[in-house]
């Protein structure tokens, strides 16, 4: 199997990477890090790259101080050189213009901490907060010009809890976004997200499932917190549960035993 060769752009941490990497150490898994690349030099996430093989470059900004094209096209280059087919943007603190977005058109996605296209930007979990808002999460989207601005290609929620601090929030919607993006990434891969031209197509079973799954999703009374793509979904009906199968059915054999048993001391009586 070809894989999809992925570039992934840091600016520090870079969990999100890791789960990039777990995702890709999965044989089945359809894409690989061709390359990491950081703006800033002492990024953690290039320590993870480091320890999971990965090349991973220095791309530094402020080289290139007033030079904006210049930093942007010197980026473009290393992913080309690394035959990059997907560049994933994850927690990359650079906003991209044209200049980049034309060398890679339809081939940059970023993970963001909200349900866009609720609270662009910083602070997301605060502002999600401070608003009253009851539920929050994470989406993937398309990179345009505009920043968190390009069409979203799929969203996880997660309830806001009454005690929920932004710190707490933001472990939690963090969660998500490990699981979110190596999902995105590889229904990209697999084809059943197809972006052309700015649009975001989908395999049409993907489309209604999601879609479903997040509304149910959405609504108050439903259990949130739990992944809405990959929950594992409830058996059809009780009797496809073995385990409530097998108590049905004990709980049968013993009522029926008793029955026999009251038959027969009623018989006795009759006898004697
Ligand atoms: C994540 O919350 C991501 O959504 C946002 O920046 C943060 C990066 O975190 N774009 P990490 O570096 O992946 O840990």
């Amino acid at each position: 199997m070809s894989k999809l060769k992925l570039a992934v752009l840091i600016s520090g941490r870079g969990s999100n990477l890791q789960a990039l990497i777990d995702a890709c150490a999965n044989p089945e898994f359809p894409a690989e890090i061709a390359v990491v690349v950081s703006n800033i030099p002492n990024a953690q996430g290039l320590d993870r790259a480091a320890a999971a093989g990965i090349p991973a470059m220095i791309c530094d900004h402020t080289y290139f101080k007033g030079d904006k094209p210049g930093f942007e096209n010197a980026l473009a280059t290393i992913l080309e050189q690394h035959g990059t087919e997907l560049v994933c943007l994850a927690g990359f603190m650079r906003i991209i213009s044209p200049v980049f977005l034309n060398r890679f058109k339809d081939k940059v996605i970023n993970i963001h901490p909200s349900l866009l296209p609720a609270y662009k930007g910083l602070d997301t979990h605060a502002r999600a907060l401070a608003a009253g808002d009851t539920t929050h999460g994470c989406s993937v989207h398309l990179v345009t010009a505009g920043m968190d601005e390009g069409p979203v290609i799929a969203q996880r929620a997660v309830a806001i809890l009454p005690d929920d601090t932004a710190e707490t929030l933001t472990e939690r919607v963090l969660v998500q976004e490990h699981i979110l993006y190596p999902e995105v990434v590889a229904d990209i891969a697999r084809g059943s997200v197809v972006i052309r031209q700015g649009q975001i197509e989908r395999a049409a079973g993907l489309l209604h499932h999601r879609d479903a799954e997040i509304e149910s999703f959405l609504i108050p009374e439903s259990p949130v917190d739990q992944p809405h793509v990959s929950r594992p979904s409830a058996p059809d009906s009780a009797f496809d549960d073995p385990h409530v199968m097998w108590d049905a059915f004990a709980k049968a054999f013993f009522m029926a035993g008793g029955l026999i048993a009251a038959a027969l001391a009623l018989l006795a009586v009759f006898l004697v």
